[in-house]
């Protein structure tokens, strides 16, 4: 999702081996196997495509710099030609020619925190419970709603997702449970714990900065009922009433390389490392957190951000160690959500795996569980040493920094859905990024390089591409827009028509013809062919390119076929699409990272920016974000669409 453009260069690969593809049995094996490879797209059609994308974001100037750049890149024979040839080898060779080389750059090699710079945080809606009984009933139902969604994982009855008629890839489902990324000096790598001959059978449990082991598995293999697990966590929650001095957990937040340091001084001592072992291979975590500060309703989204996602200041207890892929948090008042790690996955198998467990909390529960006596969860020790507590404080500091960085506003925007666009036969994620180019330009004056997320999963192991949002297209409109040339339905007519050119990017990039992974193909091979690199990757309107003001991504994807959908939903309680929004932080220090979720009738938008950058406002964003939608819900209300 996040536009981590590889800035770090890559180093020849076969070095890594994390979250490896891996055969799966049955019946998702013959699906994947089924699944086209991702293709490497023509590279003549590539750079006319580059070249498009430059127009509206660099100068006359630049891009005929570029031309001539390009114009010598394409040659016949040329290095274009070459490193093409090398990329259509490494395709042959792979399951999938990039998402080795994706994994590397885009997460385990970059090396910013995680915490607002990788990690997505979604937040759920506030739930109805105020008090510790009501938080560790709901606390209870939503693990074994998600051990609920692992049985339909391990059993293969997860229905198969489809986008646009065709078939995903869902090796991604087999990743974001029982995996965990562990820190290394130059390069993180991932863990995951789901098969083998020891499967993970336990879950981590956090409160007040205490850590604990619980088995959510009875000795004959059956998950434990929301009774049991309620029992284990009352336990949990009295054995540690007062807070640990040492916020362990926060030295997950720190830069990799530090974390990576802190991690190697952390297990040198033996309980240490037991301890982090056992969290390493734990399912998931769920981190039992005191009540956030009241707020309104209306504020408790933007606010609870704060907490839910960036981890907690450090009254909260949810700081989990180290980088487990799925971290709930369930806060005493109601607040809940989570945090994941990007590097196994992108967000909406998370979002899918949300919905299920949400549905499930709401199940009215049919069985009383005879209480069988169940073993005390284990409490995972730590030996804080001198070494270990200096690690600590650097990390807090750090982390406070970061804290008072960060610039989130997060809106419902009530007035409409994607019902309007829909109504209007416009693809509703085109209208809506069309409202994000508006906004920007209305508030600077001029485009910017913008990255959405697209799926991939149409191809085997696939994981994402660009679709840049900034088009000539686009362009015509928001000049238009607010311009004395152009009559209403003339701005109509232009909005629907950059709707359109921003769909059919939508589609030029989940079938695999985009440009920008290409293009960091391209140069990744120039590394590994250890041939100079091309002029191309070091001209000014590649560096503009890839500077990307805006982040954005719509969390969702995939419906499952709907007789799929059909069967599953006789034996499930079906799989309405929760109201969350999920946030994830700017990828440049000037930049917004904008994530939504349209729903019917209302979007759920979160916006973040940074407080150090004297040019940008999360809030300024969302109030002119609004405005663009009002707008152009006006504009295309009063100027309806010509009947031919
Ligand atoms: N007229 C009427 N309806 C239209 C329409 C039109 N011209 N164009 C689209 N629609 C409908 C669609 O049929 C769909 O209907 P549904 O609500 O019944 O499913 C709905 O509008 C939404 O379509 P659209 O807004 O065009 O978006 P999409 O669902 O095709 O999604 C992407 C577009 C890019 C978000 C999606 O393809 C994708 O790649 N998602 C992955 C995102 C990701 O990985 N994010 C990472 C997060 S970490």
């Amino acid at each position: 999702m996040l536009a981590l453009v590889a800035r770090t260069m890559a180093r020849p690969s076969g070095l890594l081996k994390p979250v490896a593809p891996r055969k799966l049995p049955g019946r998702y094996f013959a699906h994947q196997q089924d699944l086209p490879a991702l293709p490497v797209p023509p590279l003549q059609q590539t750079l006319d495509h580059y070249l498009l994308a430059l127009e509206p974001i660099v100068s006359e100037e630049e891009l005929a710099h570029t031309r001539a750049l390009v114009q010598d890149f394409r040659k016949p024979g040329g290095v274009g030609d070459r490193l093409q040839k090398g990329l259509e080898r490494r395709a042959r060779k792979h399951d999938n020619w990039l998402s080795d080389w994706w994994l590397r750059t885009a997460y385990l090699e970059y090396r910013l925190p995680v915490v607002v710079h990788s990690s997505p945080g979604v937040v759920l809606p506030k739930q109805d419970f105020q008090d510790r009984q009501g938080q560790l009933r709901f606390a209870a139902k939503l693990i074994e709603g998600a051990l609920d969604f692992k049985t339909m994982i391990d059993n293969e009855t997860l229905p198969v997702e489809y986008l646009g008629g065709k078939p995903l890839c869902m090796n991604q489902y087999y990743q974001i449970l029982s995996s965990c990324r562990i820190p290394g000096p130059k390069r993180d790598s991932v863990v995951n714990y789901a098969r083998g001959k020891k499967p993970s059978t336990h879950i981590t449990v956090v409160h007040n900065f205490q850590f604990f082991e619980l088995d959510v598995y009875c000795s004959d293999g059956t998950p434990l009922t929301t009774d049991q697990i309620f029992i284990q966590l009352e336990k949990i929650w009295n054995t540690s009433l007062q807070t640990n001095k040492e916020p362990i957990g926060i030295l997950t937040t720190n830069h990799r390389n530090s974390w990576a340091n802190a991690y190697n001084n952390l297990i040198k001592d033996k309980t240490n490392k037991e301890s982090v072992r056992s969290i390493e291979k734990s399912i998931f975590t769920v981190c039992l957190d005191a009540p956030m500060p009241r707020v309104s309703d209306d504020v408790y989204r933007s606010r609870i951000y704060f907490p839910l996602w960036v981890v907690p200041p450090c009254h909260l207890s949810s700081l989990s160690l180290p980088q487990i892929s799925l971290q709930f948090i369930v806060a005493e008042d109601g607040s809940c959500g989570l945090v994941y790690e990007h590097a196994p996955a992108e967000g909406p198998p998370i979002v899918a795996l949300l919905d299920h467990v949400v549905e499930y909390t709401k199940k009215p529960e049919m069985v009383r569980t005879p209480m069988v006596p169940l073993p005390m969860p284990k409490k995972l020790r730590f030996n804080i040493t001198p070494e270990v507590k200096n690690d600590i404080e650097k990390a807090k500091q750090n982390l406070n920094i970061m804290v008072q960085d960060l610039d989130i506003s997060a809106i419902v925007f009530h007035q409409f859905g994607k019902n309007f666009p829909k109504s209007q036969k416009i693809s509703p994620d085109a209208f809506i990024q069309m409202a994000l180019q508006l906004a920007y330009y209305r508030m600077y004056g001029q485009v910017c390089a913008t990255y959405e997320s697209a799926s991939l999963r149409m191809f085997r192991l696939g994981r994402t591409d660009t679709i840049r949002s900034a088009s000539v297209d686009s362009l015509k409109f928001v000049q238009a827009m607010d311009g004395a040339g152009k009559q209403d339905h003339e701005k109509a007519e232009l909005l629907r028509r950059a709707a359109q050119a921003h769909r059919a990017y939508t589609d030029m990039a989940i079938t695999g013809n985009a440009i920008d992974r290409h293009l960091l193909g391209l140069r990744l091979q120039a590394i590994e062919d250890l041939v100079s690199m091309p002029e191309l990757f070091m001209d000014t309107a590649y560096a503009v390119a890839m500077h990307f003001n805006l982040s954005t991504s719509q969390a969702r994807q995939g419906q499952p076929e709907k007789e799929a959908l059909k069967r599953h939903n006789d034996k499930t309680s079906g799989t309405a699409k929760t109201d969350c929004v999920m946030c994830f932080g700017p990828v440049v220090p000037d930049g917004y990272g904008v994530c939504y979720n349209p729903m019917s009738d209302h979007i759920n938008f979160a916006i973040t920016a940074f407080n150090s950058c004297a040019e940008t406002n999360a809030a300024r964003m969302a109030h002119y974000l609004e405005k663009a939608l009002l707008d152009m819900h006006q504009l295309l209300q009063e100027n309806p669409k010509p009947k031919l």
